[in-house]
């Protein structure tokens, strides 16, 4: 078998899909950076260390955004005389203080023995690195509700009071924490008390419209040019929005963007199409279950039917298309029509209810709702729906 000629080529960089790889751009993220810039230039203009929180739900750029802050952190510190240095710990993989602290030490004696050692023993180690090098560390802690749920928040008590001791006006160590949840919460009130409460950033879910750019740009550095088009992406960046486990989560659209890439190649296509997206998401974790077909009235089944119809070979179609084929399908059913009026009553109760996604924007000529698919692909909804008004 020629494995060359069956396969269609979409992915031009598979690495730039994954999960590690940190983009230089974070669209959507410009607010959160600026605000840790301006928490750790102090670090810089005047030796002193920072302890800041990073928070918000599932897939909100925290993870990659500490990850740039960092990189590009250092450069800046470095062109103004000052070394910087970041250790970054993933306290689900290291859930106790002495693996989390081994890291550390790791960082910079890569021998270091992984027993035997005290936390506070480590510390002094790090602390003779530090002045040794004169460097500033930040050390950024990962999911850290992990370790403090199973350890404390002694670690991070030390590592926020890591300069106290000393009576040199210079401080060595910052700290980011990142979870999905108030990990300022978790912390107990001696540990609390390094962190001011105004240094909590928070992640909002990424609205569409942030999507559409976070998508885009990965798009065009993972993909072959033309590979998808705009259309297209709107649609992904829709799905993205709503689907994952709440919603607004980057990781999905990603997971959504690689799945359905995946499977255009298999098709032996070189290009994207709609249904790519919909038979990705639906492998994902689709919603539209039979049962919640067959709650269905008939009249509602007619429109969802025309609308799976429309939506056989585009990303989207309009109210308008929808209406005109309703009209030809309820001749073919024998089923009565409906008055223009009901006829939008049950389109909207089907969007309300997840079926279909309608967005209404005005245009030169007035109002357009346009009308798309996101859980379910045209093709299998329309077999779905046909089976069951014969049956
Ligand atoms: N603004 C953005 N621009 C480009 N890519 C982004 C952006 N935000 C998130 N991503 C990408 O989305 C994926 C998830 O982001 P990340 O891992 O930072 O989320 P998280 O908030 O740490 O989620 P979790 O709470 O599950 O750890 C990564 O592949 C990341 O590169
Ligand atoms: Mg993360």
């Amino acid at each position: 078998m020629d494995f060359e000629k069956s396969a269609g080529k979409v992915i031009k960089d598979q690495e730039k899909l994954s999960f590690d790889f940190v983009p230089n751009d974070l669209p959507g993220r410009g607010e959160q950076t600026q605000k840790l810039f301006g928490l750790f230039k102090g670090i810089v203009s005047s030796n002193v260390s920072q302890n800041v929180f990073l928070h918000g739900p599932v897939g909100t750029g925290k993870t990659v955004t500490a990850k740039r802050f960092c990189m590009d952190f250092e450069d800046w510190a470095e062109d103004k005389g000052q070394s910087i240095d970041y250790v970054f710990i993933n306290c689900r993989r290291r859930k106790n203080n002495s693996s989390a602290m081994w890291k550390v030490v790791h960082h910079f004696d890569k021998a270091f023995p992984d027993r035997g050692f005290s936390v506070e023993e480590m510390m002094e180690v790090v602390k003779e690195k530090l002045e040794e090098k004169n460097l500033h560390l930040i050390v950024v802690l990962d999911e850290v509700d992990s370790l403090i749920q199973k350890d404390g928040s002694d670690l991070i008590y030390l590592l926020s009071r890591f300069d106290e001791e000393e009576l040199s006006p210079k401080e060595n160590i910052s700290l980011i924490l990142i979870s999905q949840k108030n990990a300022f919460e978790l912390l107990e009130e001696s540990a609390r008390s390094s962190f001011k409460r105004s240094n909590r950033i928070n992640f909002p879910k990424y609205p569409r419209e942030e999507l559409f750019p976070i998508l885009g740009d990965r798009v065009d550095i993972s993909l072959y040019p033309g590979s998808i088009d705009e259309e297209n992406l709107h649609l992904l960046s829709e799905i993205a929005g709503k689907g994952g486990a709440g919603g607004g989560d980057a990781r999905f659209g990603i997971e959504l963007l690689e799945k359905a890439a995946l499977i255009a190649e298999m098709d032996g296509r070189n290009e994207i199409l709609a249904e790519d997206i919909r038979t990705a998401k639906g492998e994902v974790g689709s919603f539209l279950t039979e049962h919640k077909l067959e709650g269905l009235k008939e009249q509602e089944k007619m429109i969802l039917l025309s609308a799976a119809r429309c939506l056989k070979d585009e990303a989207y179609t309009t109210t308008g298309d929808i209406k005109e084929l309703y009209k030809v399908i309820c001749e073919e059913h024998d089923v009565k029509k409906l008055g223009h009026t009901r006829f939008w009553t049950y389109l909207n109760s089907l969007s309300d209810e997840g079926f279909l996604n309608t967005q209404t924007f005005a245009d030169g000529s007035g109002r357009t709702t346009k009308v798309s698919l996101s859980d379910i692909t045209a093709e299998k909804l329309e077999k779905k729906v046909e089976e069951m008004a014969e049956g």
